[in-house]
């Protein structure tokens, strides 16, 4: 049984508009990162996933399949699985196959932006799992959040592949404190996050040998020149992905590689880059278990289990209302 709710529609053409403009205006440039994911977008970093740099995939895939038992028996064995950006849940399998396993699997809650891979997702995972129930949404996390359904027992809130990283911190206390409200008592809430480590590995994470990374983040324009009728050149822009270790964040850019002038038509907006300027287009912040501590405490959120891969790349903290 599938039912998906699309709320994606004049209202979020208007908050790309209003987000762009602001984000040309602003000092430097930037794009906020949620618009990457069309589904050209959600096909390349499915393709990321599978590079050889780019170990967060793997690291979370471990944890998963080693203790995803552990962690539906900590979080109480719930019946269903909300999951904020879903995208292909192919790391996800592990943890519905655990539910199953445990007995107590009924509804799954795929939440994302990206239409297509959305319902593919949901398709495939009726038939891998006869039973059970689908009731997706279609949105934007950070404005629809409170849509996400209310069920009869216990809810596990999944926020993985390291996408809370993705939030400027003011951003992302505010999004932990609204996902706190929406917890019962007895839910939980799952969260991936990347965790510190050395410079060199980092930035061959967010700049493969193969250029998909690359790619990847020249998607944006591509979007924003069938959106809001612009006309980015990608050739005229380079990846940029450097480690900014004051703020222990990737910081992930797009360098214009001459003096130009791009139009937005449905902005009625030209905006002028000079040779070498940078604009923003993702941060992907990093972090520690302490500093996962007073980021939760601040949400009104505690630790109730925390698991990492053997090389201890990654974390998934499980996390109840405090
Ligand atoms: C880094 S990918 C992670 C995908 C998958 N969870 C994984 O671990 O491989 C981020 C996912 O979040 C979705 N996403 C990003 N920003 C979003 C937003 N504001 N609202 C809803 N979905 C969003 C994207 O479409 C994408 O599927």
């Amino acid at each position: 049984m599938i039912a998906i709710e699309v709320h994606l529609d004049a209202e979020a053409s208007e908050a790309m508009a209003r987000d762009v403009r602001a984000g040309l205006q602003s000092e430097p440039k930037e794009l906020a990162p949620k618009y990457f994911y069309d589904e050209r977008g959600s096909q390349l970093f499915e393709q990321i996933t599978e590079l050889a740099e780019y170990y967060p995939t793997r690291a979370e895939r471990e944890i998963l399949a080693r203790r995803s038992a552990e962690i539906v028996a900590e979080a109480g064995a719930p019946g269903t699985l909300v999951e904020l950006g879903s995208g292909s849940a192919a790391k996800t399998r592990h943890l519905l196959d655990a539910m199953r396993d445990a007995g107590c699997l009924d509804t799954y809650v795929p939440v994302d932006i990206s239409e297509e891979i959305t319902q593919e997702t949901a398709r495939c995972l009726v038939e891998e799992y006869p039973g059970l129930a689908v009731r997706g949404l279609v949105c934007d996390f950070e404005r629809h959040l409170e849509r996400i359904p209310t069920a009869e027992g216990e809810r596990l809130v999944a926020f993985l592949g390291g996408t809370v990283g993705n939030l400027y911190p003011a951003q992302r206390q505010g999004f932990l404190s609204r996902i706190a409200a929406l917890l019962g008592p007895a839910d939980r809430l799952l969260l991936g996050t990347d965790l510190v480590k050395e410079t060199d590995r980092l930035e061959a994470a967010y700049d493969d040998s193969l250029g998909v990374t690359a790619e990847f983040n020249k998607n944006v324009l591509q979007v924003l020149n069938r959106e809001l009728g612009a006309d980015f050149d990608l050739d005229a822009f380079e990846h940029v992905a450097r480690y900014d270790s004051d703020r222990e964040r990737m910081d992930i850019r797009l360098r214009s590689l001459a003096d130009q002038e791009v139009r937005l038509e449905e902005l009625d907006v030209s905006v002028e880059f000079v040779a070498g300027e940078e604009m923003r287009t993702e941060i992907s912040t990093k972090f520690t278990r302490a500093r996962l501590e007073s980021i939760y405490a601040d949400a009104g959120l505690e630790i109730c289990g925390w698991f990492t891969d053997a090389a201890g790349d990654y974390a998934l903290s499980l996390a109840r209302p405090a």
